[in-house]
């Protein structure tokens, strides 16, 4: 074999091992509606769903059914109370905190918004509607 053939065969193995990994990276990312404009309805993420999230279980802190990225949540303010504060759910037609967001770590009932539940997003998450690039297959309790 000379010098030139080894080189290419050498390439051409390169070639074949990045096609692997390109193959191994199609076998991951089964939502073909993402990259394939011609096919059926591409997925288009919305971050309003009306109605909300079933929850898995009863404790789970529900998922946030609308776009958050204009609401802060600092020192000064918190953004989210504007609609679901005791104070203003009502007008907000909002659902209310829950009431175990006054209760401080001892179970002890507040007259106010406990600390540890000051950052919403800490527990609770936008979703958006948009097709599962995975099949989910966890079920609730
Ligand atoms: C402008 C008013 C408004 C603001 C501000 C707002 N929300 Fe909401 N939120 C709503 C309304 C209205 C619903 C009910 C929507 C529905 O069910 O379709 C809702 C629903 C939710 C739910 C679902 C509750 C359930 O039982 O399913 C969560 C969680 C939530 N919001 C969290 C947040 C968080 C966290 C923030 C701040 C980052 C926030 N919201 C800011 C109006 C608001
Ligand atoms: C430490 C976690 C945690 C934080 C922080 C937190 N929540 Fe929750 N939230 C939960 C859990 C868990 C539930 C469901 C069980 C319950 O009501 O306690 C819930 C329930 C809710 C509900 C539905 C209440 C109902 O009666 O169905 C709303 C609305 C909500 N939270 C809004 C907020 C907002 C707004 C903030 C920020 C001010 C916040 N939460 C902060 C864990 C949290």
């Amino acid at each position: 074999m000379n010098t030139a053939t080894a080189a290419m065969r050498l390439g051409l193995a390169a070639a074949c091992l990045a096609s692997a990994i390109c193959a191994a990276d199609e076998a991951l990312l089964p939502g073909d509606a993402l990259r394939d404009a011609s096919g059926p309805t591409p997925s288009k993420p919305t971050l309003a769903v009306p109605g909300g999230f079933e929850r898995g279980w009863e404790k789970q802190p529900p998922m946030i059914p609308h776009p958050i990225d204009k609401y802060n949540i600092d020192l000064r303010q918190n953004g989210c109370l504007k609609c679901h504060s005791p104070a203003t759910f009502e007008v907000a037609k909002a659902p209310k905190v829950g009431d175990s967001h006054f209760l401080d770590r001892d179970g002890v009932k507040l007259d106010h918004l406990a600390p540890r539940r000051y950052f919403c997003t800490q527990c609770h998450a936008a979703q958006t509607g948009a097709i599962p690039l995975v099949d989910n297959v966890f079920e609730g309790g």
